[in-house]
């Protein structure tokens, strides 16, 4: 793939309002409280992209006026991985709108030498081979981590993995569809590249840093 040539599993929600609320976002100056409201804002917007295509079933009600077959979603509950700390940021806007989704967890952190994904913590549900799985994680910068943990989701059972971030950066996209070209990835935009310390150029800077203001 061309640096520039995007896999067909690339979703970019270029949506007026994404763009607008991201841009505040990128903002060296917005303070975290506003940087989180607008997270959980465009997570919601993500969220109703990234679900379009759930499986629909029928069933009998009756408005007060008549009688219908009226259209449901079918299947179990969805479940909403969130890849820590960030994902957290990610997840709250995605509740508001599946508030009765499962939720897992899974700790990462990303070595500062290596860039590589060293795992602590792993919960999710026991039947998620049975349910649509949306991986959450704000800012796919390498995919190292983000490929590593829909690897570790794969071997607990998950067969319909989609991903939700933020922002990518080319590198990223490139890793996470060569490595898993069966999961589709919903973006609010793909920037230029990463610079030496694995940063997303232009980005946001460090999302947990901006969301939880630990800086
Ligand atoms: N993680 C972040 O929080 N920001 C980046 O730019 C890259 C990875």
């Amino acid at each position: 793939m061309a640096e520039t040539e995007h896999p067909r599993t690339l979703v970019v929600v270029d949506h007026p309002l994404v763009l607008h609320k991201l841009s505040l976002m990128r903002d060296k100056n917005t303070p975290s409280a506003v940087f989180r409201q607008l997270l959980r804002e465009i997570s919601l917007l993500l969220a109703y992209e990234v679900t379009r295509d759930l499986p629909m079933t029928t069933q009998k009600i009756e408005t007060p006026v008549a009688g219908m077959d009226a259209p449901f979603l079918k299947g179990k509950k969805l479940v909403i991985v969130s890849i820590l700390r960030a994902g957290n940021g990610l997840l709250e806007g995605m509740l508001d709108l599946l508030p009765s989704a499962r939720i897992g967890h899974i700790g990462l952190y990303r070595d500062p030498v290596t860039l590589k994904p060293v795992e602590y913590y792993f919960k999710v549900p026991s039947d998620i081979g049975e349910r649509p799985v949306i991986v959450v994680d704000p800012m796919l910068a390498t995919g190292n981590s983000t490929a590593y943990a829909i690897a570790r989701l794969k071997e607990a059972g998950a067969k319909d993995v989609r991903l939700v971030c933020l922002l990518a950066a080319p590198e990223g996209v490139k890793r996470v569809s060569e490595e898993h070209p069966d999961v589709p990835i919903y973006t609010a935009a793909v920037d230029s590249h990463l610079n030496d310390h694995g940063y997303i150029v232009p980005g946001l800077g460090d999302a947990g840093d901006r969301m939880f203001g630990t800086k």
